[in-house]
């Protein structure tokens, strides 16, 4: 692995804001470390840059103990949310910054800056202050007086959160080339989990101060591996309830009855069940059997257009259900009475303690 992380724990007076995290990204790698305020993302990043000091266990880049090297010596960069460019220096002298605290001689700064002026699309800025851009070319040049050192890994600490969705997006693209163009590491904090899925090779779930699971993006999403992954990773309906004699089958308080696709809950013991709201099948009501296990008739309370695809709430008794239909398939009006159906293996079901059950 190209970074290590190992046994590494940051206590604040009686809070560990990290607590014995161990994990390795190898060198061609994007990584989010995605989890909620507080969860100590920052920190991690920051004990990684050489910003902060652990106060147990040992950082490694490319095979050297760093743990006691200051930040400048590590050969990682940071990008900030707040991009921190000096408001009175020009684009190109924000991007020489860097290199002129190295003392490189003038000839390699000036073929340095040109090579991020280039590879970031910011020709013709180069003489324009930063209250001069906009947010989306300050972030550009945020990224590239990170790169002009070129770093053998680049950190940045949720660098989109000041931007609008749509530049988000582009900038999401953007970042994402730019990685794999470099072949280097980049390591993504956010807690924003369409940017940590839209980007990632992998993804850390970081709640605590701990890593809650570290997997590709495809497997954190669609086998969440805890209750709080399933909870916090795409949007979906929970279901509290107990499991049956088989331990196969879940009656939610609710009254919907869910069969999960293995026998693996305790017989009689609490359980949360959650099922994507992409999972949500609709059909009119009528179609087919209408009860059943894994079937909920119910009535569509609101109807919100998104575009590609429409939102559905729906009203199932005391409670609400979320489904997410295309725009493609039949659509339904408020009012109308549907079937919401889904297979056993559309359900992520946890224990009480909201491991993995089944
Ligand atoms: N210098 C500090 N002194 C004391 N406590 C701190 C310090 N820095 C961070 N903490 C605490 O450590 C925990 C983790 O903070 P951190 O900034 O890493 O969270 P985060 O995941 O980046 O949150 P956010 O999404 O809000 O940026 C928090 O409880 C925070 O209050
Ligand atoms: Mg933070």
């Amino acid at each position: 692995m190209y970074i290590t992380l190992d046994g590494v724990s940051r206590q604040y007076g009686s809070v560990w804001a990290i607590d014995r995290v161990t994990m390795g990204i190898a060198r061609n790698e994007f990584v989010s470390l995605l989890g909620p305020s507080g969860s100590g993302k920052t920190t991690l990043l920051r004990i990684i840059a050489g910003l902060e000091r652990p106060s147990q266990g040992r950082v490694l880049i490319d095979g050297v103990d760093v743990t006691e090297l200051p930040p400048h010596k590590r050969g990682v960069a940071m990008v900030f949310q707040e991009f921190l460019l000096f408001p009175h220096r020009t684009v190109w002298e924000n991007l020489a910054f860097p290199l002129r605290m190295l003392k490189l001689p003038a000839a390699e700064i000036e073929e340095r800056v040109r090579w991020v002026v280039g590879i970031l699309s910011l020709g013709g800025l180069e003489k324009r202050y930063p209250n001069q851009l906009s947010g989306g070319q300050q972030q550009r040049v945020a990224l590239g007086r990170g790169l002009v050192g070129r770093p053998k890994a680049l950190l940045l600490d949720e660098p989109l959160a000041n931007l609008d969705r749509e530049l988000r997006q582009e900038m999401e693209v953007e970042i994402r080339r730019h990685q794999t163009a470099l072949g280097i590491p980049f390591i993504y904090v956010t807690h924003n989990q369409e940017e940590a899925l839209s980007m990632s090779d992998r993804i850390a779930v970081v709640r605590r101060g701990r890593i809650e699971d570290f997997a590709a993006r495809t497997e954190i999403y669609d086998r969440p591996k805890t209750a709080f992954i399933a909870q916090f990773v795409g949007r979906s309906n929970r279901f509290e309830g107990t499991a049956d004699a088989g331990g196969n089958r879940l009656a939610t308080r609710c009254g919907a009855r869910l069969a999960l696709p293995a026998p693996g809950l305790t017989p009689g013991s609490p359980a949360l069940a959650f099922i994507k709201n992409e999972k949500l099948r609709l059909d009119a009501a009528g179609t087919g059997a209408a009860s059943g296990p894994n079937r909920i008739a119910c009535t569509v309370k609101d109807v919100i257009l998104r575009g590609a695809y429409a939102d559905y709430i729906l009203a199932f008794g005391e409670r609400e259900l979320n489904a997410s239909r295309p725009r493609s398939e039949r659509s339904f009006l408020a009012g109308e009475p549907v079937l919401a159906s889904f297979a056993p293996g559309d359900i992520d079901v946890f224990d009480e303690k909201g491991e993995q059950a089944a």
